[in-house]
């Protein structure tokens, strides 16, 4: 089948190769072009506009950073024709912009819901995301062909914008899971104690999460390069999960804190570097320590 996926940054990108293994026809649009040409060698077809691409198949991807990159990508030239189009949103957006996302497709007389994903690249290229939508029944029996390309089976989270709302609820987690263990690092470097020891214990205990273990070469060796994810992406995640925090009346402390930490490390120019960087503002004495 025909799919068109607007942004190849990091996960687009992945995605793209998912589909193009599955024998799929993608019509790929990006801001920067270059990013398309390793797509477009292994058979994707390169759309001039984000509009385009759109036009160009029945359901469009859209992967991109944020709500401002999609009105920029898609919205920017005048409000485009959608009709018999189906735009999927699978990038980590606010459950009001997604609302009004689809109010804005369904006004040009397409059909949108929302896919957001947990899982990063190697996830993407292997099609072990967990795919949660945000629309209705008709969607995911519409468009399983598309979902299942990405994951086993996607999970049907409630109408739109309650997959975006889980998908910020689960990636504060992941903010505050790296700080913590940031700091728990920091901790154990200071002390003397041998990391191999600490990460032994930490193992045996139900505190354990895989983000660790993964995380723990770059962070020993402060090597953030080739991100799977960038901390400017997990610091928006952090301030949009702050946003429904305050509304849903939820405390917000300890996440103004883990925004803190995340606004410092951008600012140190740890913005496209892996979100394991965040460490270097957690603890910015490490590199001394052996
Ligand atoms: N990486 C992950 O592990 C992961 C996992 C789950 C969800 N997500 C979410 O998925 C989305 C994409 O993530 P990613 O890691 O692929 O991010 P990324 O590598 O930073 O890619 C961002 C994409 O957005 C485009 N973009 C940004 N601003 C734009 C603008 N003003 N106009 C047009 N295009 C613009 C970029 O185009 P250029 O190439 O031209 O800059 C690029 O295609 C984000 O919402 C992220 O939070 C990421």
């Amino acid at each position: 089948m025909q799919i068109s996926l607007v942004g190849v940054g990091l996960m687009g990108a992945a995605m793209t190769e998912r589909l193009l293994t599955l024998g799929h026809d993608v019509v790929v649009y990006n801001r920067t072009k270059a990013k398309c040409e390793a797509l477009q060698q292994r058979g994707a077809v390169l759309a001039r506009s984000a509009v385009e691409a759109i036009q160009s198949s029945s359901c469009t991807i859209l992967m991109l950073s944020d709500a401002a990159a999609i009105h920029d990508a898609v919205f920017a030239a005048g409000k485009p024709d959608f009709q018999n189009r189906t735009v999927i949103q699978m990038g980590t957006i606010a459950p009001s912009e997604s609302l009004a996302l689809g109010r804005a497709i369904r006004s040009g007389l397409g059909d949108y819901f929302e896919a957001p994903v947990l899982g990063s690249i190697t996830e993407a290229r292997t099609g072990r995301l967990v795919v949660m939508v945000g629309g209705q029944a008709e969607h995911v029996a519409r468009w399983n062909e598309v979902l299942t390309c990405f994951c086993h089976e996607s999970v049907l989270v409630g109408p739109i914008g309650q997959a975006a709302a889980l998908k910020l609820a689960l990636n504060q987690l992941l903010a505050a899971q790296m700080t913590a263990f940031s700091v728990s690092l920091g901790l154990i470097l200071h002390s003397g104690i041998a990391v191999e020891t600490f990460m032994t214990v930490l193992r045996h205990s139900s505190l354990m999460a895989s983000m660790f273990e993964r995380k723990l070469p770059r962070m020993l060796d402060h090597d953030y390069a080739n991100p799977r994810f960038s901390t400017g992406n997990l610091l928006k995640d952090v301030r949009l999960s702050l946003d429904a925090a305050r509304e849903a009346k939820v405390a917000t402390p300890s996440l103004d804190g883990i925004r803190d930490v995340f606004e410092h490390a951008v600012a140190r120019d740890l913005g496209d570097l892996d979100y394991a960087a965040v460490f270097e503002s957690v603890v910015p004495q490490a590199g001394h320590h052996p």
